[in-house]
């Protein structure tokens, strides 16, 4: 997560030179130079800031820019052509200690040199993090440049964060033997969803919904990750050695939940709000051992159709395992223990191959103390308590607040409205927020005027 950004030697702009170990991979061509482009057109970074690829692979800078304004969308070349005469590649190994003399030889000559900061992206394997930082620090280019304010150094690690509890310290380790912690950044992509960051200023914006949001009021909170896609594009052999819990839960889901369950930060500070976000992880109870198989579920998906289109089960799949045991849906129960979320069950479910692919948290209220309405004609006042109490009674609902994440983007509040006529019936309404067609209408607004105010 971000280091503190209001730290002295915190950029006034973006950074001027950005290092990307894993030049030629996958993340770089897909995710990295799309960004950058997109930022330059909106006029960021600014002057003097200078991109330079590694990768162990021979080819000029100019090859390189070629590859990767080939990859990228006609609608994004415009922002990345304003980047390439900036853009270099230097042909290295990062587990090479005498390459990384190369590459300060390199960015020493780039405009600021060493007084300006330097940002360096691990877009490279896992297994290469703790020796590139390794290298990186022994060549002299992680140390902040005393006196120097602007020339700040960041590494910036991606996902996954080690495989488990110890290999996660393991790199913890390795990295804070040449780093301090603000000088890392662990990256979450999740975190910069429009959807995902408006969880925060949606619950702390607007004071109608914190009365409401603890377990006096919320029975359930359900966060669910659903995909339609299998392991296409090679993918089996990545993800036979994760796996649904590693890939998604541990990471994506449990930051989603803990913005939903956090208290209010006392800023937007970032070490107050990771603060706040792990004080949610340390309450987080996971199911004990001998309740596991109660409260958990991990499964493999079998051959079958999504979308009308068949797909192979997951043993069949290209790169996994014929007697493979990795899951690729899992759901855990769990619970919060603090003052505000005692009792309430959370649940994570993700899962691969689904019938729709769709990521969404409900917060589920509970039901009124009495039920006034609704009564089915042949129940007796006995068995209507009854189906009350064990919830089989479709037409009584409880209110659902729906935080849609992807691909709808926008929020719902489900309730209960009088349905016309002479009965007193009530039937399920909901008040909808959708991302899209609210901002692209302000956004038609302000140019054309075009839309009616609302
Ligand atoms: N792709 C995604 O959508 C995605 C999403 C989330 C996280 N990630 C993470 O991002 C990282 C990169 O993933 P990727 O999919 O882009 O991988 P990738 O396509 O396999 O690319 C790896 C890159 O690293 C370079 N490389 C390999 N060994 C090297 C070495 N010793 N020294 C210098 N460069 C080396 C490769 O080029 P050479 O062979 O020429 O050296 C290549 O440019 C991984 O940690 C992955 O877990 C990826």
């Amino acid at each position: 997560m971000n280091p503190n950004p209001s730290s002295p030697d915190a950029p006034a702009g973006a950074p001027q030179q950005l290092v990307i170990f894993g030049a030629s991979g996958d993340l770089t061509q897909r995710k990295l130079i799309p960004a950058l482009a997109a930022l330059i057109e909106k006029g960021r970074p600014r002057e003097g800031f200078n991109v330079v690829g590694v990768a162990r692979r021979e080819k000029t800078s100019e090859a390189w820019r070629n590859e990767l304004r080939e990859a990228l969308e006609p609608d994004q070349r415009k922002g990345f052509d304003l980047l390439a005469p900036h853009v270099h590649y230097l042909p290295g190994d990062v587990g090479d200690s005498a390459f990384m003399d190369q590459l300060s030889q390199k960015l020493d000559g780039l405009p600021g040199g060493r007084e300006t900061g330097r940002l360096f992206y691990l877009s490279i394997k896992p297994e290469l993090f703790g020796a590139a930082a390794k290298n990186l620090g022994k060549a002299g280019l992680l140390q902040h440049r005393e006196g120097a304010k602007r020339a700040w150094r960041r590494i910036i690690v991606e996902k996954p964060f080690g495989h488990d509890l110890r290999t996660a310290r393991t790199l913890n380790h390795d990295l804070h033997e040449v780093l301090l912690e603000e000088q890392i950044f662990r990256i979450d992509h999740y975190l910069g969803k429009e959807t995902v960051q408006n969880i925060l200023g949606f619950r702390f914006h607007n004071a109608i919904f914190e009365p409401v949001w603890n377990r006096e009021h919320v029975e359930l909170i359900q966060v669910t990750v659903a995909e339609e896609l299998g392991m296409e594009n090679g993918r089996g052999g990545y993800y036979d050695g994760t796996g649904a819990l590693r890939d998604m839960v541990q990471n994506h889901m449990l930051q989603v939940l803990s913005l939903i369950c956090m208290e209010a930060p006392a800023s937007l500070d970032a070490d107050v709000v990771r603060g706040n976000k792990v004080a949610v992880l340390k309450a987080l109870r996971p199911p004990d051992s001998d309740e596991m198989e109660k409260y958990t579920v991990r499964a493999q998906y079998a051959a079958g159709k999504v979308g009308g289109k068949k797909v192979p089960g997951y043993k069949e799949e290209e790169g996994v395992a014929k007697d493979s045991n990795t899951e690729t849906f899992a759901a855990i129960r769990a619970s919060i223990d603090n003052w505000r979320w005692a009792g309430v069950p959370i649940m994570l479910r993700h899962g691969k191959r689904l019938q729709k692919r769709f990521t969404e948290v409900v917060v589920q209220f509970r039901m009124p103390p009495q039920q006034l309405f609704n009564k089915p004609d042949k129940m007796t006042d006995e068995e209507f308590r009854r189906a009350l109490r064990d919830g089989s009674l479709c037409q009584i609902r409880p209110n659902t607040m729906t935080l849609s994440i992807q691909p709808k983007e926008g929020i719902s509040l489900s309730f209960g409205v009088k349905q016309p006529g002479t009965a007193m019936v009530m039937a399920p309404a909901r008040w909808d927020f959708d991302y899209k067609s609210t901002f692209e209408c302000r956004a038609r607004r302000r140019t054309s005027g075009c839309c009616t105010t609302r």
